[in-house]
């Protein structure tokens, strides 16, 4: 086996190229101390496995942290500024000035052809509402999904956020919903199973008589959007026999409903995703790493809800 060039693929299985990748390792290796044979070391090295590739080393989980932790801030430069009154466009105009203004990419502008640079979906909105002219009011519930990319690394989340006074249902289906989403954490740990988090998170949410969507899911993350795993929030036992390794990144983002789970897709738009029965959908969204301790929050908030708040 001849080495790859410079600019190929790396025989890792990583996809990324051989420069950036195990270049000079390998060069470490054919310098002191001298190179064992090739065979040998093609004997010694573990076999990669399907999922290499997804493995990030410390610069990738470096790199996702600093993603994680700016769109975090963004979130917390955004939620105060949801208030009755405010146009769903003026949140998204504000989004895209304060990731131009540090640097960085929102990544949903122009993906597949989204218009926007965040999505807001509104009451029975279950995820992937495109801003524009509506006027938020006092009791409305919004989910305000956010995706920057730093550095060519991407951070996902989202919260859902009330407005004004609201209900004391729909207060609890939105609590409840941010537990989920910790559950969901909780229950994955490094060398388990996707299932292992869609358990937790259904069961929780069934017992509290709400629904789960299951039309949309969480997803593996990195220098891409979407990835491998997907991770259905509930026991999906095809796509839950994915095990997740240190160094994994994914979200978790159950949509959680007051009626049915079943979901309507916008044929106008093309995205705004609806509940079937017209009835309110809640969301809480975060980016993690699996770490050999356990999943690390890359998109914790200094001032947004953490687990156990209610609302
Ligand atoms: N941020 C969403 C997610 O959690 C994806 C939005 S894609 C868009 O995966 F195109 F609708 F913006
Ligand atoms: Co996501
Ligand atoms: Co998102």
């Amino acid at each position: 086996m001849s080495r790859p060039g410079r600019n190929d693929p790396c025989w890792c299985g990583s996809e990324r190229k051989y420069k950036k990748c195990h270049l000079l390792s390998d060069d470490a290796g054919t310098t002191a101390p001298p190179a064992p044979a090739l065979s040998q070391r093609v004997a010694t090295r573990p076999a990669p496995t399907k999922n290499a590739h997804l493995i990030l080393d410390e610069a990738g989980r470096q790199g996702m942290r600093a993603a994680g932790r700016f769109n975090a801030e963004l979130m917390d430069y955004i939620r105060p500024l949801v208030l009755p009154g405010v146009r769903t466009d003026e949140l998204d105009r504000l989004v895209h000035e304060y990731t131009l203004d540090h640097g960085h990419i929102p990544a949903t502008l122009g993906y597949h052809d989204f218009p926007k640079s965040c999505c807001t979906s509104v009451n029975e909105v279950v995820c992937h509402g495109i801003p524009d002219g509506q006027v938020l009011r006092e009791g409305d519930a919004i989910n305000v999904d956010l995706t920057t990319i730093v550095d060519g690394w991407f951070g996902d989340q989202s919260e859902t956020i009330l407005v004004g006074e609201t209900t004391e249902t729909l207060r609890n289906l939105v609590s409840e919903t941010l537990e989920c989403l910790h559950l969901g954490i909780a229950a994955i740990k490094p060398g388990g199973r996707i299932i292992d988090i869609g358990h937790a998170i259904a069961r929780h949410a069934h017992a509290h008589q709400y629904s789960v969507v299951r039309d949309y899911q969480g997803h593996g993350i990195g220098r891409k959007f979407h990835q491998d795993p997907g991770v259905p929030h509930f026991p999906d036992h095809e796509l839950g026999q994915f095990v997740v390794q240190p160094g994994m990144c994914f979200t978790i983002e159950p949509m959680i409903n007051l009626g049915s789970h079943r979901t309507v897709l916008d044929k106008h738009d093309g995205w705004t995703v609806r509940t079937a029965d017209g009835k309110i959908s809640a969301q809480f969204e975060h980016t993690l790493l699996m770490t050999e301790d356990g999943p690390e929050i890359l998109t914790l908030t200094q001032n947004g809800p953490q687990r156990g708040h209610r609302f």
